[in-house]
């Protein structure tokens, strides 16, 4: 067994949209080991009901927990938003952190006005999480939840821009953000999947230049070492990151679409498959 600092931190999603926390904790962590799995077998979890989300979950963090990692991070909204009680009860002594807490904070604290929109998948509005964590951080925010399912298999299919994704967008945001009459606009647009930062060029065109666009991505890794760091957790300066990369369906695919959540090429060589 390796002595504790130097042992892996686990990040799980549905898909490769965790891939976008990924990148924040590798630039915000180089010297940690990462190992990251994608439940792409089981995806989308944002249109299941919440047991199913909370068994798929479960599954997955026990299998992490086959590779000694020393903190488990749910980069995934709905799985956060669903499964964190559960996963903190179930693995007591692990430190698991979720995304929701850290994109609440980025959004209360990006907002002038206070009024918020959350887009994420219909699972994790509905449950809520996300207008009761900025209610918690800011009482007086007016939160309006929306779900934007299509935005998810969009994204896994590298559809990122162009006239049909702003179409979608429209859809699902104009009577928000374009409203006919003059009344308080929103201020920022919270991105509560982590499927959805690729997409912000075409949000930005949609909603407009001035309302700020935030996702949970750089506030989940910075509360990462933070916890690191509290626990003695941190390994040492001078140290290179190991990354790897597991599956639970087509690898090829993988590479090839988390290549863009994860802004770099990734290599065949070092994405596994497995089963739960
Ligand atoms: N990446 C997941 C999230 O952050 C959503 C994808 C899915 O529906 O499985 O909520």
């Amino acid at each position: 067994m390796k002595t504790a600092c130097k042992r892996p931190v686990a990040l799980f999603d549905s898909g490769m949209g965790g891939l976008t926390v990924f990148k924040a904790v590798a630039a915000c962590l180089p010297g940690e080991d990462l190992i990251y799995l994608g439940d792409t077998a089981r995806l989308p979890y944002g249109t299941k009901g919440r047991d199913t989300i909370v068994r798929y979950t479960l599954k997955a963090a026990q299998k992490l927990l086959e590779y000694d990692v020393k903190m488990l991070v749910t980069a995934c909204n709905t799985a956060t938003a669903a499964a964190l009680p559960t996963l903190c009860e179930h693995f007591v002594g692990l430190p698991v952190l979720g995304v929701v807490e850290p994109g609440a904070l980025a959004a209360a604290k990006a907002s002038r006005n206070g009024r918020i929109v959350v887009i994420a998948t219909e699972a994790t509005i509905a449950g809520g999480a996300y207008q009761q964590a900025i209610a918690r951080l800011r009482p007086e925010a007016y939160v309006l939840g929306r779900a934007c399912t299509l935005f998810v298999p969009l994204a896994e299919e590298g559809w990122i821009g162009g006239a049909l994704v702003e179409g979608i967008a429209h859809r699902y945001l104009d009577d928000i953000f374009s409203p006919p009459v003059t009344a308080p606009r929103p201020d920022t647009l919270l991105l509560g999947c982590t499927h959805f930062p690729p997409l912000l060029p075409a949000l930005k065109n949609v909603v407009g230049a001035h309302v700020h666009i935030v996702d949970s991505a750089a506030t989940t890794a910075e509360h990462i070492r933070a916890e690191l760091a509290a626990r003695a957790l941190l390994r040492g300066e001078g140290a290179i990151g190991r990354h790897r990369f597991l599956t639970t369906d087509n690898p090829v695919r993988f590479v090839r679409t988390g290549s863009l959540f994860l802004g770099r090429t990734l290599k065949s060589a070092e994405v596994e498959l497995v089963d739960l």
